[in-house]
C-alpha cells in the first residue's frame, strides 16, 4: 500500500510539488485513503468527462475511488511512463487487482485483472487543475468476462412486481420509477438479493394481519448491494459503500435493480463476505439470533433442540455453538451433519429422551413436529417457535414457557453477522442463483414449492 512514484527521469520538466500531486492522486487509490486527492487537485479540478452524477473537484472524485477500492480491495497502481512538458503531463497507469466486489452493476468475478488508465493532466501552481482521462475498460471488462448493463432512461429501474395476493401470484418484471432517499433514508443499487419463505406468505396474504402489503407490490426483503444515494440525516454511510440489510416486510423492493430503506436497516459488509452470501443472512440469521440470544437467553452449556432443518436451522446451529449439546431434528437434518450438531429424523426413537432433557428448544418447523416435540418436554422448557405459535392452553397444560418471535431487523445484529460470516463462523448454503431477468420464472418456482433451498438473485450474471 505505497504511494506510487512517478519514474524522475520521465518527468524532469514537471516541479516536485507537481510530481507529488501525481503521487498523491494515484496513491489514494494505493493507501485507501481517498483524502489524498484534497493534496492533488485544485478545487475546481475539471474530470473530463465526468461520470454521471460527478461533482467537480476533489468531493466529485472521492465517491468513484471509493466504489474502485470496494471493487478492488488489492488495488495497486504503477506509474509506468510519463511524457512532461510545464505545466502539462500525460501518463500511462497500470492498475492491477482482483475483482472482488460490484463494479457498474457487474458483481464480484474473483477475476485478478490488469489494465491501464491514460491521462492527459493540466497543473495550475503545483496542483492538478484538469485531467482528460482514457480507462481501457473495454480490456477491463473482456477480462471479467462480464458487461455492465445498458443505462436505464433516468430516473426509471427494473423490479419484479405482484399486483394482488394470490395463492400462486403472478411476478411480472416492469421498469418502475427510483425512489430517491428521504430523510433518514439510503438507496442501494441491488447486486444480490435472496429467497425466503415470508415473501411466498407475505404475498399469499398470509401474513396480512401483521404484515398488509399495499400493491403493486416488489418482492424481497434480503439483499446485498452498494449504497447509490444517501437521503438528509444519514451520516454513517456514503455513496459506493457496500452493504446489505434487509427491508421492512411491508415495503419489500429487494428484487429489483435499486432498494430505498431506512439506514438503520442496512449495515456494512467486509470485503470477506460475498454478496450473496450476505443476502442470504438477514432474516435467516437474524430471527435466529433473535429468538437464541434474546428470548430463549440461552447459557451455552445448556442443551438445545433446532426443530427443522432450513436456512434458519443452519444459521442456529452455527450461533449456537458452545459446550452445551445442540440437536438438530427433520426430514433434511443430514444437510446440516457438517456443522457440528447432533443431527436426528424427525421419526427418530431418540428424539423422546432428547426432548426430555432439552430446557431450550428453538422451531423453525411448527405443525405435526412441534406438536409432537412440545408433548415429550419437561415442565419449565421454554419453546421459541417461528412458524405458528405453540397454544397457550398447551403451554400452561405442560407447564413449559412458549414464545412466538417474529423479526426485528437491529443493524447491531447485521453487524455481528456480518463480521461472523467474514469470519467464517457462519456459512450460508446457495442452492441456485438467478438474474432479475430470470427472476418472474424463479419466484414463480418458489411460490410452487419446486425450488427448494435457498436462492439469490445475483446482479447481471450474463
Ligand atoms: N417469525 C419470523 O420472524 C420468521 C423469520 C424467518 C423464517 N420464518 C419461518 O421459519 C420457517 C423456516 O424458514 P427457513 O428460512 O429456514 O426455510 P427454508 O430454508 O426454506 O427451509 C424450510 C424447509 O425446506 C426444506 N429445505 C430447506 N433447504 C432445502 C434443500 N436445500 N433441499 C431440500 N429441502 C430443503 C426443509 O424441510 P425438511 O426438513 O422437511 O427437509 C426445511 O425445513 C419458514 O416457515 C419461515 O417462514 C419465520
Amino acid at each position: 500500500m505505497t504511494i506510487p512514484r512517478v519514474p524522475m527521469e520521465k518527468a524532469q520538466a514537471l516541479s516536485p510539488g507537481q510530481r507529488q500531486s501525481l503521487e498523491h492522486f494515484y496513491g489514494a487509490l494505493d493507501t485507501r485513503d481517498v483524502a489524498l486527492v484534497d493534496q492533488a487537485l485544485t478545487s475546481d479540478w475539471e474530470d473530463i468527462p465526468l461520470a454521471p452524477g460527478q461533482a467537480i473537484g476533489p468531493e466529485g472524485i472521492k465517491p468513484i475511488f471509493r466504489m474502485l477500492i470496494s471493487a478492488f480491495p488489492d488495488l495497486s497502481t504503477e506509474i509506468s511512463e510519463v511524457l512532461a512538458e510545464a505545466g502539462r503531463a500525460a501518463a500511462r497507469v497500470i492498475v492491477t487487482c482482483t475483482h472482488r466486489g460490484d463494479l457498474f452493476g457487474v458483481p464480484a468475478s474473483g477475476k485478478f485483472v490488469r489494465f491501464a488508465l491514460h491521462e492527459f493532466h493540466e497543473f495550475e501552481g503545483d496542483r492538478l487543475r484538469r485531467t482528460y482521462h482514457l480507462v481501457d475498460l473495454f480490456g477491463l471488462f473482456t477480462q471479467i468476462g462480464a458487461w455492465p448493463r445498458p443505462q436505464r432512461a433516468t430516473g426509471r429501474m427494473l423490479a419484479l412486481q405482484i399486483e394482488g395476493y394470490s395463492d400462486q401470484p403472478r411476478a411480472k418484471l416492469i421498469e418502475i420509477p427510483e425512489r430517491s432517499p428521504g430523510a433518514g433514508e439510503v438507496r442501494v443499487r441491488v447486486t444480490a438479493a435472496a429467497l425466503n419463505p415470508l415473501d411466498v406468505k407475505l404475498t399469499q396474504g398470509h401474513m396480512r394481519e401483521w404484515f398488509p402489503l399495499t400493491f403493486p407490490y416488489v418482492p424481497g426483503t434480503d439483499f446485498a448491494g452498494i449504497v447509490d444515494e444517501v437521503g438528509e440525516n444519514v451520516d454513517s454511510f456514503r455513496n459506493g459503500d457496500a452493504v446489505y440489510g434487509r427491508a421492512e416486510p411491508t415495503s419489500g423492493g429487494a428484487l429489483a435493480e435499486f432498494v430505498t430503506l431506512p439506514a438503520e436497516l442496512i449495515a456494512r459488509r467486509p470485503s470477506g463476505l460475498d454478496a450473496a452470501a450476505a443476502a442470504c443472512l438477514p432474516t435467516p440469521a437474524g430471527v435466529a439470533y433473535q429468538a437464541l440470544f434474546e428470548v430463549l437467553k440461552r447459557p451455552l452449556s445448556a442443551p438445545l433442540l433446532i426443530l427443522g432443518t432450513g436456512a434458519v436451522a443452519r444459521a442456529a446451529c452455527q450461533l449456537a455453538r458452545g459446550s452445551g449439546e445442540v440437536t438438530v431434528c427433520g426430514h433434511g437434518a443430514g444437510r446440516l451433519t457438517s456443522l457440528g450438531a447432533r443431527v436426528i429424523d424427525s421419526s427418530s426413537p431418540e428424539l423422546t429422551a432428547i426432548a426430555a432433557n432439552s430446557a431450550f428448544v428453538f422451531d423453525t418447523a411448527g405443525g405435526d413436529l412441534q406438536a409432537k416435540v412440545v408433548a415429550m418436554l419437561r415442565p419449565g422448557a421454554h419453546v421459541a417457535a417461528i412458524v405458528t405459535p405453540v397454544s397457550e392452553a398447551v403451554a400452561k397444560a405442560r407447564g413449559i414457557k412458549a414464545d412466538y418471535v417474529v423479526l426485528a431487523t437491529k443493524q447491531a445484529t447485521l453487524h455481528r453477522l456480518a463480521k461472523l460470516a467474514a469470519n467464517s463462523e457462519l456459512s450460508v448454503e446457495i442452492a441456485g442463483s438467478f438474474t432479475l431477468e430470470q427472476a418472474p420464472t424463479s419466484f414463480g418456482a418458489f411460490v410452487a414449492g419446486t425450488l427448494p433451498g435457498k436462492h439469490v438473485m445475483q446482479g447481471d450474471c450474463k
